[in-house]
């Protein structure tokens, strides 16, 4: 059977241990491919954030693009997918896509996931927040988007960061009906 294929954006928000852990949780999923797109901005924060190089994050995904090609194939609807997850996603990702300004390859692949109707799960990441930051996320939230902001929650009593980003990336990928190892319910 053939493998369900995720989009997965990320963009130069902080949050690059959050697109890292989604790419390793997502490598466990055997039914699912990964095809990974990311931003000058996000290989900025992952050089920042973490001890990896924008390479080692690109061979975590079944397929990569450039984000100047445009052409990809992930830059039509007629891409088969089930969806896009942009993780972390800046403010200046959240304006292109809402005001469908598409002139980089990941804010086409969400344009089209809007377009076709899938389902487009955004971690919208900036604090604080002003009125133009809001009133784009409620455009988003409208047009059918998710917005999950990476908020640290402490009902789980995280003992580390990891932990604590663990958990938000469970949250991220259960959007997509993708179970992750050691997710902690609520009242499970
Ligand atoms: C270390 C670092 C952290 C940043 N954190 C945020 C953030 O949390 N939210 C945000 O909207 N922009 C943040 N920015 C600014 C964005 O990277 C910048 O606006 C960039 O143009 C976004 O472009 P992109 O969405 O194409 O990646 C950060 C920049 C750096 C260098």
């Amino acid at each position: 059977m053939a493998k369900k294929r995720i989009v997965i954006g990320i963009s130069g928000a902080s949050g690059a241990p959050l697109a890292i852990e989604t790419l390793q949780m997502l490598q466990k999923q055997t039914d699912w491919e990964t095809h990974l797109v990311m931003s000058r901005g996000a290989e900025r924060t992952i050089c920042m954030e973490t001890a990896l190089t924008p390479d080692e994050v690109y061979a975590m995904a079944d397929v990569c693009y450039d984000n100047e090609d445009i052409g990809a194939a992930i830059a039509s609807g007629t891409f088969r997918k089930e969806g896009m997850l942009i993780v972390p996603c800046s403010m200046k990702t959240v304006g292109g896509i809402a005001s469908g300004y598409s002139d980089s390859l990941l804010l086409r692949a969400a344009d089209v996931t809007l377009k076709e109707r899938r389902r487009l799960v955004i971690a919208a990441r900036e604090t604080p927040v002003h009125a133009i930051h809001l009133r784009n996320l409620l455009t988003l939230s409208q047009a059918g988007v998710t917005v999950v902001p990476p908020m640290v929650s402490y009902y789980q009593n995280p003992q580390s960061v990891q932990e604590i980003t663990h958990h938000i990336v469970c949250k991220l990928l259960d959007q997509f009906g993708i179970e992750c190892e050691n997710f902690s319910r609520w009242g499970e």
